[in-house]
C-alpha cells in the first residue's frame, strides 16, 4: 500500500482480477479501467434539455447505405424537414441517393465522401441542424464528435458506440457542446412496443420483475455477400465474443423499466454457445480459395447475457445472428399482474375471466391503450415506413421534437446505457461469465423520475 509506484487505478485493477488468470485485450482492459475510475465531469447534464425550437430542420446525412437511403424516403414524408447535405464514400450510393432527390422533386443536397473524414466538412457547414448518422459502427463515434464539436445536434444509428470509452466520448462530448446526441432505436417506436409501455405506464401488469429481449436474426447471407452489410459486419466475429447488437432489444425494455428515468441497469453476466454457424455457412457455400476461408469465427452463436436492475429486477438478453431461425426480439415484459410476449404477440392479464390462464389478443387493448403517435400517425407509417412503420414514427416524433423544442425521447444517457453491454458482454464472456458493473452515464441523475417517450 505504501509503494509510491503503485497507482490507485493499479490496485483497483488488481483487485478486480484478482482469483482470474485472464489476460483482455487492450480494448477490454481500457473498458475495466474505465468501469473502476469513470472520466472527471464534462459538463452539466442534457437530461431533460430542450432542442431550441425551429420551423425547418436542416438535416444532413452522413452514410447512405442500406440503411441510410432507405431512412431518407422517411425522412423526406416528413413535413418540415429538408436535407440539405448527404456523405457517402462509396459514389454508387451517392448516385442512387441523388436519384431519389430528383424523382421526388427536390433540391439535391450538397454532396461528400471524397476521403474518409469528408463528413467533418458536412459538419461544418452551417445550413445544417441535425446529422443522422448511418455508417459502420466503428465511425459512429467520431462522426457524432464531429457533429457535436460543430454544434450540431445528432442521432446516431445502432448500435450507438461498441466500446465503454466511446460511450462515455458521447456523453462527455453532449455535455461540453450542449448538443443532443439521440440513438435512433426503432424498435422503441414499434406498435406494439409504444401499446405494451401504455399498459406497463397504466399498471396493468402490476409492478415488473423480469423482462427478456434479444436480436435473434439470421443474417449468414447479409453478412458474407460482397456488399453493404457482408463488407464490414462479419470481422467483429472474427475478432470478439459477446453481443454486438444489444439495443434492438434492450432499447424497448429500458423503457418499460424506465431506466434512466427512476430505475437502472446496476450489472450483468453473459456466456456464449460455441462458434459454428459461420463455419458451416462457409462450408456450404463459400468456394475454397476465397479469402474468407482464412477468417477464423470467434463469437459464439448465441450469446446470452442477464441483466439485474436496481429496482433488483432482471432481463434476459440475447444475440444471434449467425444460425437459420426465424426473426426473434422476445420482447417478453413480467409483471405482478401479468405478462406480454412477442412473436407472435400476446398478453396474459390476471382477472376473474380469464380463470384458464389463456395468451389473450392484444387487439382488445388496441383501443383504449394505442400509443398517441400510432393513433394519430400510423396509418401514414405504415403507408412510408420500414418495419412495420416503426422506422416512419421515429422519424415524425425526431422532427416534431426538434421543430416544437421537446427534449430528446432518447438522448445521449439511453444511447450509452442500451450500448454498453456490447462490450460489457465481451468483458463478463472474457472474464468466465463473471458479473461486470454498468457505469453510471447520468452520474446519479438516473433516480430522477421523468417519462419515458412522452
Ligand atoms: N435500426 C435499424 O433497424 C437498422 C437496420 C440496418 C442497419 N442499421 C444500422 O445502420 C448502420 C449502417 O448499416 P447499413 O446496413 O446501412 O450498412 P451499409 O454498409 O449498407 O451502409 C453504410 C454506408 O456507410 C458508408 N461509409 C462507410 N464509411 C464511411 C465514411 N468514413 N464516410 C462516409 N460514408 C461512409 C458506406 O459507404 C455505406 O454506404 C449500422 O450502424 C447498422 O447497425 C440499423
Amino acid at each position: 500500500m505504501n509503494d509510491p509506484t503503485v497507482s490507485r487505478r493499479d490496485l483497483l485493477k488488481s483487485a478486480a482480477l484478482a482469483g482470474t488468470a485472464i489476460t483482455l485485450n487492450s480494448t477490454l482492459a481500457k473498458a475495466e479501467e474505465l468501469l473502476l475510475e469513470p472520466p472527471a465531469v464534462a459538463g452539466a447534464s442534457m437530461i431533460g434539455v430542450k432542442f431550441e425550437k425551429r420551423d425547418k430542420v436542416r438535416l444532413g446525412i452522413i452514410g447512405v447505405g442500406g440503411r441510410g437511403l432507405g431512412m431518407l424516403g422517411e425522412w423526406m414524408a416528413v413535413d418540415g424537414v429538408e436535407v440539405t447535405a448527404i456523405c457517402d464514400i462509396d459514389k454508387g450510393q451517392i448516385d442512387r441517393t441523388l436519384k431519389r432527390f430528383e424523382k421526388a422533386g427536390k433540391k439535391a443536397p450538397a454532396v461528400y465522401g471524397k476521403t474518409e473524414r469528408d463528413y467533418e466538412n458536412l459538419c461544418k457547414r452551417d445550413d445544417v441542424d441535425f446529422i443522422y448518422i448511418a455508417t459502420p459502427w466503428d465511425w459512429h463515434v467520431p462522426m457524432a464528435v464531429a457533429a457535436m464539436n460543430n454544434g450540431k445536434h445528432c442521432g446516431l444509428e445502432v448500435p450507438a458506440a461498441t466500446t465503454v470509452e466511446g460511450c462515455w466520448e458521447l456523453v462527455n462530448v453532449s455535455e461540453k457542446t450542449r448538443r443532443h446526441c439521440m440513438i435512433m432505436e426503432n424498435c422503441c417506436y414499434g406498435q406494439s412496443e409504444m401499446l405494451v409501455l401504455n399498459l406497463v405506464k397504466e399498471g396493468k401488469l402490476g409492478q415488473l420483475l423480469h423482462g427478456e429481449c434479444a436480436y435473434n436474426h439470421d443474417l449468414r447471407f447479409i453478412i458474407n455477400e460482397g456488399r453493404s452489410e457482408g463488407i464490414w459486419r462479419r470481422l467483429p466475429h472474427t475478432k470478439k465474443d459477446g453481443n454486438f447488437y444489444p439495443t434492438h432489444g434492450l432499447g424497448p425494455m429500458a423503457n418499460y423499466m424506465g431506466v434512466n428515468r427512476g430505475d437502472k441497469f446496476e450489472y450483468m453476466v453473459s456466456m456464449s454457445s460455441p462458434s459454428l454457424g459461420l463455419n458451416e455457412y462457409r462450408e456450404k457455400t463459400v468456394p475454397k480459395g476465397d479469402p474468407k476461408w482464412k477468417e477464423k469465427y470467434v463469437c459464439g452463436d448465441m450469446n446470452t447475457s442477464i441483466i439485474k436492475t436496481n429496482k433488483g429486477r432482471t432481463i434476459m438478453l440475447q444475440h444471434n445472428i449467425t444460425t437459420p431461425r426465424p426473426y426473434d426480439r422476445i420482447n417478453l415484459i413480467q409483471g405482478t399482474q401479468g405478462i406480454f410476449r412477442d412473436y407472435p404477440e400476446r398478453l396474459f392479464i390476471e382477472s376473474p375471466e380469464n380463470k384458464e390462464e389463456r395468451y389473450e389478443s392484444l387487439a382488445k387493448y388496441k383501443a383504449q391503450y394505442e400509443h398517441a403517435l400510432w393513433k394519430t400517425t400510423g396509418e401514414l407509417a405504415r403507408k412510408n415506413g420500414g418495419h412495420g412503420g416503426m422506422d416512419f414514427i421515429m422519424v415524425y416524433r425526431t422532427v416534431q421534437c426538434l421543430r416544437e423544442g421537446f427534449a430528446p425521447d432518447m438522448d445521449v444517457y439511453d444511447a450509452a446505457a442500451w450500448s454498453v453491454p456490447g462490450p460489457l458482454s465481451e468483458l463478463s464472456v472474457a472474464k468466465g461469465s463473471a458479473p461486470v458493473k454498468f457505469p453510471d452515464f447520468t452520474r446519479g441523475r438516473w433516480q430522477d423520475a421523468r417519462n419515458a417517450m412522452a
